[in-house]
């Protein structure tokens, strides 16, 4: 679980992992949720270098139960931080999922319908919705340059599942920065299946997300 991004987007605070939703960081309602699904053994988290610590004392209460934590010092971008996360996923684990903390109320069902998906055969699968808006291409002054054709987009959340050399191959092959994992994957060829997504599994970002999130928490 990358969890070690600044969230400048969503204004002045520190870490976005460590904001507050009802009380308690978004990072303390991902873990909660994804622990709940009965495939998850171990969860890692890359946390914000500083901070490691700290997260770890903030998790000990949430997984004490079956799924065990690991906490590692996440790196520079994204993609930095679940490399190091998957170097510290135990050896025994063969599925590994990609979550982002920010995705603080994604259901526990989300999560096991992206394990089965994996476990069923694919080895790399993504959780998608639909795209409700109209998609225009602009060039730099902002003038339209068309119209894309939106019935074959999806929006692309996570958790992210992968067979782990899937996952391990694709980020040793990894050139430059990727917002996600089974980009890589797409890199070096591999075939990604995709279910269903969630609304609840909205990425909190800016300001106006928080509010959403509290208000999916009343
Ligand atoms: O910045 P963005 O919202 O795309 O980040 C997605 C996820 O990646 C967040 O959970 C964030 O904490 C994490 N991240 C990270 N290390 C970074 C940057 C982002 O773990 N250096």
């Amino acid at each position: 679980m990358p969890a070690a991004g600044m969230g400048v987007r969503l204004g002045p605070g520190g870490p976005k992992a460590l904001r507050l939703l009802r009380g308690e960081p978004l990072l303390v309602h991902a873990v909660r949720r994804v622990a709940a699904a009965p495939s998850v053994g171990c969860i890692v988290v890359a946390a914000p270098p500083d901070a490691v610590s700290d997260v770890e004392a903030l998790l000990a209460p949430i997984t004490s139960g079956p799924a065990g934590v690991v906490v590692v010092a996440g790196g520079a971008t994204r993609q930095a931080s679940v490399a190091l996360a998957l170097a510290a996923v135990p050896a025994s684990f063969d599925i590994v999922l990609v979550h982002d903390a920010a995705r603080a109320l994604t259901p526990p069902g989300l999560v096991e319908d992206v394990a089965s998906a994996v476990r069923g055969g694919h080895g790399a699968v993504i959780p998608v919705l639909p795209v409700v808006d109209t998609i225009k291409r602009v060039d730099s002054s902002g003038a339209v340059l068309g119209t894309v054709d939106r019935s074959s987009l999806r929006a692309v959340q996570t958790p992210q599942g992968f067979r782990r050399d899937v996952l391990a191959k694709a980020h040793e092959a990894a050139v430059d920065d990727h917002t996600d994992d089974a980009g890589l994957a797409e890199r070096i060829g591999v075939a990604v299946h995709t279910v269903a997504g969630a609304e609840a599994a909205l990425k909190i970002t800016r300001p106006f997300d928080l509010a959403i999130a509290e208000l999916l928490l009343s």
